[in-house]
């Protein structure tokens, strides 16, 4: 197991902060534009497991900073560091249950205010992604990822893949807008498996058809 502490993440992170320039407006500070997300949420009120939500991590800083556009040097060091921060199975086992990955798919309870943090989490992938032919509500925001598993032949590297894209989705793409699932430990590597399963298992409606 390897961690990364967040000082060594934003000491090798650390560029410049440059302020949000949108041709023909004023320029807003960034401390000025934060403090505006703080007002908006009543910032004094919240709990601080909220309170931290709302700060950027150097992540987002920096691709706020460059609307999501990072220059490659950044955009490499933002995707290497959270390469290495990626914690694997120790048994080095990627695939889970299909039926309880289909089951957190679906499940977009958690992490809103007033949702019990006693109850399962869920991944909520299909408010992104097409998965099962099945399931007929889904959003676009990702790519469809109907027959994942299949078009890749089940190979054991694109499942290694995909573990890393649902751990931290920035560690391939620097501003992915895609949830860092594991990193922000919103899903667990028990619960990555089974959404694993859910996209390689061959008996996974994913791979079958209609
Ligand atoms: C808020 C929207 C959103 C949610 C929720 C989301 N994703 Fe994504 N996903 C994306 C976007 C956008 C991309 C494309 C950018 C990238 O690759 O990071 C993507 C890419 C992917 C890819 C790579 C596809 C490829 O081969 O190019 C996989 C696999 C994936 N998502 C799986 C999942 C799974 C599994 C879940 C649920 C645990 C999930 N996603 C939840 C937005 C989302």
């Amino acid at each position: 197991m390897r961690f990364v502490t967040a000082a060594a993440l934003s000491a090798c992170l650390a560029v410049p902060v440059l302020a949000a320039e949108i041709p023909g407006l004023p320029t807003i500070s960034v401390e000025r534009r934060e403090q505006a997300v703080r007002d908006g949420f009543r910032y004094d009120k919240l709990a601080p497991e909220l309170k931290a939500r709302i700060e950027q991590d150097d992540t987002q800083r920096l691709c706020t900073e460059y609307r999501n556009e990072p220059p490659p040097e950044v955009a490499a060091r933002i995707e290497k560091a959270a390469l290495e921060a990626i914690v694997f199975p120790e048994d080095g086992k990627f695939l889970g249950d299909w039926k309880k990955g289909e089951a957190l798919s679906l499940n977009g309870y958690g992490l809103r205010m007033g949702d019990d943090p006693k109850r399962q989490v869920g991944g909520n992938c299909y408010a992104c992604h097409e998965m099962a032919p099945t399931e007929l509500s889904y959003g676009t925001l990702g790519p469809s990822l109907k027959g994942y598993g299949k078009l890749r032949d089940f190979a054991q590297d694109a499942i290694k893949e995909v573990y890393i894209k649902i751990y931290n989705p920035n560690a391939t793409v620097a501003c992915s807008t895609m949830p860092r699932f594991g990193t922000k430990k919103i899903l667990s590597i028990d619960d990555i498996r089974h959404v694993l399963a859910f996209l390689f298992d061959p008996n996974s409606p994913v791979n079958r058809e209609e």
